[in-house]
């Protein structure tokens, strides 16, 4: 038995562990202390910095409630979801990348005629969302569903207002037929802060980080015997498509947004979702 030295602080940590444990506890914990104690070493971390540092982390656990969970947003922010969406989520070249999922999302959306239109509160410019939902093959997928959300004009979503918004605006669900297509009117997405008003917006300051996502369509894609697919679409001209605050952009994303004359609607947005199949299934 060896007593704590800074030099043999990692083993003398996992060494503690008891014989009988699930392996891949001690695994993932002995990996992580292995880290988090070279961190330490690799900046001389002092002791005002670990309070500091406790103190934040007191206070993200403290602001969190059933409406805002500021742990996500901390991971998100640090990169840290979208590199945990990648590993869990590695997709054959042709099929459609995931991204972050956020905290938006809420279950339960009305399933809406296709073509209907998601926003309720006549906000922003209107656009066409189109496409079909294909296999690695191209054919198309029957019966996918197709959840979709955004912000509406003033850059909120509708959980962000309750009592300003109605709690389905620029939300809905569609259900693709036998040619797999989709189509519904939203608005044109807009840009928007991540909510900063809490630590996680203080260490963004800190960092000379700003808060910003580029304008996005969210989509939760699901079919029987297919990989769940969480997305967006970006809009490609917006002035933070290159800093989004929680690393979601991916190049396959940037969808066209085609102005249009004389339509049904100002925008027109054309993109098909490529599903991965569930091995075995
Ligand atoms: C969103 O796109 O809705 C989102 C993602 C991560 C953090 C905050 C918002
Ligand atoms: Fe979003």
């Amino acid at each position: 038995m060896k007593y704590f030295t800074e030099k043999d602080s990692v083993e003398t940590v996992n060494n503690r562990m008891g014989d009988e444990i699930n392996p891949r506890l001690r695994q993932v914990m002995a990996s992580l202390i292995t880290h988090l104690h070279a961190f330490a070493k690799d900046v001389d971390l002092t002791q005002e910095e670990w309070d500091l540092a406790i103190d934040f982390l007191t206070r993200t656990g403290q602001i969190c409630s059933e409406e805002r969970q500021e742990f996500i947003l901390l991971s998100d922010v640090l990169g840290f979801s979208m590199l945990v969406d990648a590993i869990n989520n590695r997709r054959p070249v042709g099929a459609t990348e995931n991204t972050v999922f956020g905290p938006f999302h809420v279950a339960g959306a009305p399933v809406r005629k296709m073509g209907d239109t998601i926003s309720l509160d006549g906000k922003g410019e209107s656009c066409l969302f189109t496409g079909r939902v294909l296999d690695l093959h191209g054919e198309p997928v029957v019966g996918a569903k197709v959840d979709v959300w955004s912000d509406n004009a003033d850059g909120f979503y509708s959980v962000q207002q309750p009592g300003i918004q109605d709690k389905w605006n620029n939300r809905g669900i569609f259900i693709t037929g036998e040619d797999g297509a989709y189509e519904f009117i939203g608005i044109k997405p807009v840009s928007y802060p991540i909510p900063d008003d809490g630590p996680v917006g203080q260490m963004l300051a800190a960092l000379g980080r700003h808060p910003n996502r580029p304008a996005h369509m969210h989509f939760l894609v699901t079919a029987p015997g297919f990989q769940k697919l969480v997305t967006h679409t970006f809009v490609g001209d917006d002035p933070w498509i290159t800093s989004d605050a929680v690393f979601g952009v991916k190049s396959t994303l940037v969808a066209p947004f085609e102005h249009v004359r004389d339509g049904r609607t100002e925008w027109r947005s054309p993109f098909d979702f490529v599903l991965t199949p569930i091995e075995g299934a």
